[in-house]
């Protein structure tokens, strides 16, 4: 298809985690529209055009190449591309805030009152855009209002959009969603923009798991998604905590648990904390919405996801130490994973960033190994480089070691030869499998300490 014969011109801003696969999606499912990626950081659009992608996720590059070039593109043009387009999807960032009202809990707009500054500005056609983000509910009414001050008489049309893929499974995801939320204003012109937004997805999502409904409800709803995600995660967490101290086994209080279909048997997984740059975001700025409202036993109760999180990460770190005779000054811990979960490169809010800076802070020499994440690792930890070391072969990173602590789920993990590991180890070898993900009688036969979440430890100390 010539590029002057493509139905439709959609523009994407924010190259992103959610930007990026989103967008070659559809443009490899629908040949028929010219998809273009936009982002302030020309080295992130530099990167969609070559084959080391700017971020890691099984079975994209595939995605992107179908595309690229052919109806996919990828440019730092916003404003032209702005001009150009029938359909503008927002997918910038909107991080916790950390300054002023609302610090440490609402979402910071900066980003996002500036793109739709922009787009105002660079218009001269009337357009619908699409809210990618995830934002506070009701801030479609703010952007309507900062669209709608134009004296050029254009008329957007906003669209709530939320992304519910998740990072490491991204692609299959996006192919195969199990729902895709489009909401709008319901009147004339709202519903025929949804109606187009719809006509999108239907180029591959069968028509039952596109759900429509309204503004408010589409907006509200990721929020309330990430919350009741994270919320079985602290909730299980909660029962590990418990279960090491009655030798009961959250795995098997999961398994039981999980055999309730009114209770399903995913997302049950104990271990050392969720990271991921939306949980923690989300979940605050639904705290923060319902204050906002008055609504103060709402907030107190979905804040307490977040500190039973949190709560779950130092105890971690407690256990740890107390297991390494209550000093882990000096003494050689190997990291097996840094990514706030497997395959994927993203460190954000992972678990291992605390756990790190905690250990360091007792001066243990802590030594992180990580398959994709040791370049993400480094900037997080850049204020102190000097006191941490990083070895992406987990053989070496466990030579001469105390203790080993499992923090990512990487399947590479599982298939190590622990016996050889062991034997490079200083004695009394300790492991802690901060996402049971190991053969802990196995672990303990080969002669380790081994310490899992929701299990009492097995130890080879008599007391
Ligand atoms: N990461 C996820 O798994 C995930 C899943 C669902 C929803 N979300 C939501 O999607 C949104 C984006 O998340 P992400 O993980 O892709 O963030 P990201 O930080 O990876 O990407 C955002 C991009 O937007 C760009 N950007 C910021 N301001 C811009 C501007 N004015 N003009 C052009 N580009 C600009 C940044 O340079 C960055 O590349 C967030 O609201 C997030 O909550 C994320």
């Amino acid at each position: 298809m010539s590029p002057s014969t493509f139905q439709k011109n959609i523009l994407c801003i924010g190259a992103g985690y959610v930007g990026g696969p989103t967008m070659a999606m559809i443009a490899a499912k629908c040949p028929q529209y010219k998809i273009t990626v936009v982002d302030i950081n020309p080295d992130r659009i530099a990167a969609w055009q070559t084959d080391h992608l700017p971020i890691y996720e099984p079975g994209l590059l595939e995605i992107v190449k179908q595309a690229r070039g052919r109806n996919l593109f990828f440019s730092t043009e916003i404003n032209r591309h702005i001009q150009e387009a029938d359909i503008i999807f927002v997918s910038v960032n909107t991080p916790t805030k950390t300054f002023g009202e609302g610090a440490g809990k609402t979402a910071d707009l900066q980003y996002w009152e500036k793109t739709a500054r922009d787009i105002l500005k660079a218009s001269d056609s009337d357009k619908i855009i699409v809210e990618k983000s995830t934002l506070p509910v009701r801030t479609a009414a703010a952007l309507e209002r900062i669209l709608h001050s134009n004296e050029k008489g254009i008329h957007f049309d906003i669209i709530s959009n939320p992304e519910f893929l998740a990072e490491g499974t991204a692609v299959n995801d996006l192919l195969s969603p199990d729902r895709v939320l489009i909401g709008s204003r319901e009147t004339e012109h709202g519903l025929k923009a949804r109606q187009e937004i719809v006509d999108i997805y239907a180029n591959w999502v069968p028509w039952e798991r596109i759900i429509t409904s309204n503004i408010w409800s589409s907006e509200l709803s990721k929020l309330v998604a990430n919350a009741f995600l994270a919320q079985r995660i602290s909730s299980i967490n909660s029962i590990s905590a418990l279960c090491e101290k009655t030798e009961a086994s959250v795995s098997e209080v999961a398994y039981a648990i999980g055999q309730d279909s009114r209770i399903g048997s995913k997302f049950l997984n104990a271990s050392v904390g969720f990271g991921g740059s939306c949980f923690k975001k989300d979940i605050l700025n639904l705290v923060y919405i319902a204050e906002s409202y008055g609504l103060f036993e709402v907030a107190e109760y979905w804040e307490q996801v977040v500190r039973m999180n949190e709560y779950q990460e130092h105890r971690f770190v407690r256990t740890m130490i107390a297991a390494l005779f209550n000093t882990v000054s000096t003494k050689r811990l190997a990291l097996f994973g840094f990514a706030f979960k497997a395959d994927t490169g993203d460190t954000r809010e992972a678990p291992a960033i605390y756990i790190t800076r905690k250990l360091v802070e007792e001066r243990a020499q802590v030594v992180i190994s990580d398959p994709q994440a040791i370049a993400n690792a480094k900037n997080d930890l850049a204020d102190i480089l000097s006191e941490v070391s990083f070895q992406q072969d987990p053989y070496l990173a466990a030579r001469e070691a105390h203790a080993i602590a499992v923090l990512t789920e990487w399947n590479l993990y599982k298939t190590l030869d622990y016996r050889r590991i062991f034997q490079s180890m200083l004695k009394p070898a300790f492991i802690f499998d901060g996402r049971n993900i190991l053969d802990r009688e196995l672990l303990y036969k080969i002669g380790f300490n081994v310490y899992s979440i929701g299990r009492p430890p097995l130890t080879h100390f008599q007391d």
